[in-house]
């Protein structure tokens, strides 16, 4: 038995990276989805790697920064499987990068419109299909960035910490309808969006983001994969207004600094002795 038979999921960004893994995640645990993503080519081939696994899997080419079009992806699910049940607000770029005062208005705008407009949109309109199939999650991708500053990205890391409030705000107004409405925060996870695709890319974005964090590996898709999961699952039917840390510890604070100008090991007494 799968941990999600039954249960009906729109995914967005679901062409590569993390919506891809969790799109066949879902999949293995029963799940019927709808794959909405900009990329086509990538959303068809995510859909064969599902109906592989032995689901019912649609793509539906979406835009997350068109109304209109995030409405198509809730509707298409409940035409091709009648109902639901769990909506995974995914979708994202990088954005507008660079010092604050460089940064064009039109970037600014487009970044907001894809990471936290598009959560927003994608939140109206799964609600009342969730109420009428009494209850359903919700689920984002925020990230560590919402956690504290980011120089040179600054529009990205502001998006991320609104989907974090967005969070918790709608899911004070919806415990009564059963809805939970969670966010997951990843760290450095080694997609596309990181690697960008060129020869040797993903190998070297390996490398140093193993270094990122006190685990030492970089994230893997399927790390959020498994959090959407449980996320997703009747598991955690008393969680919501969360934000999931999955991050190999990046979020504990600076490694590096733990020894800066201490000895090794031992102890270090009043600094007024030091060097008597
Ligand atoms: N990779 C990381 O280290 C990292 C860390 C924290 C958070 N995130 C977030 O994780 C999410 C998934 O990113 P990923 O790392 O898997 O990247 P990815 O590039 O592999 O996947 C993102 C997907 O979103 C799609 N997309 C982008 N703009 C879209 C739009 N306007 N409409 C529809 N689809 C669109 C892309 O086509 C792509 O398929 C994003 O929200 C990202 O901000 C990533």
């Amino acid at each position: 038995m799968g941990k999600l038979d039954g249960k009906v999921a729109v995914i967005t960004g679901a062409a590569s990276g993390m919506g891809r893994a969790t799109a066949l995640r879902f999949a293995k645990e029963g799940a019927s989805i709808v794959l909405a993503d900009l990329n086509s080519q990538g959303g068809e081939t995510a859909v064969a790697e599902c109906a592989a696994a032995g689901a019912r899997a649609v793509f539906q080419r979406v835009d997350v920064t068109s109304e209109v079009d995030i409405k198509s992806a809730v509707d298409r699910a409940v035409k091709e499987y009648g109902r639901l049940d769990i909506m995974f607000n995914n979708a994202g770029i990088a954005g507008a990068v660079g010092p604050i005062e460089k940064v064009e208005s039109t970037d600014w705008d487009k970044t907001i419109a894809t990471l936290l407009r598009a959560v927003f949109l994608g939140m109206k309109y799964s609600i009342p299909e969730m109420r009428k199939a009494g209850g359903g999650s919700i689920i984002s991708t925020a990230s560590v960035a919402a956690l504290q500053g980011v120089g040179y990205l600054a529009a990205y890391a502001a998006a991320k910490a609104a989907v974090v409030n967005l969070t918790a705000s709608v899911a004070i107004e919806l415990g009564h309808d059963h809805i939970r409405v969670n966010c997951i925060c990843p760290g450095g996870v080694n997609t596309p969006l990181i690697h960008r695709g060129a020869p040797g890319a993903f190998e070297h974005a390996e490398a140093r983001m193993a270094k990122a964090q006190p685990i030492p590996r970089a994230g893997r898709p399927d790390d959020i994969a498994n959090m959407a999961l449980f996320l997703a699952s009747d598991e955690a039917e008393w969680i919501t207004g969360t934000a999931m840390v999955v991050d190999g510890g990046m979020a504990t604070g600076n490694t590096r600094f733990r020894t800066r100008g201490l000895p090794d090991s031992g102890f270090s007494g009043p600094s007024f002795e030091m060097g008597s």
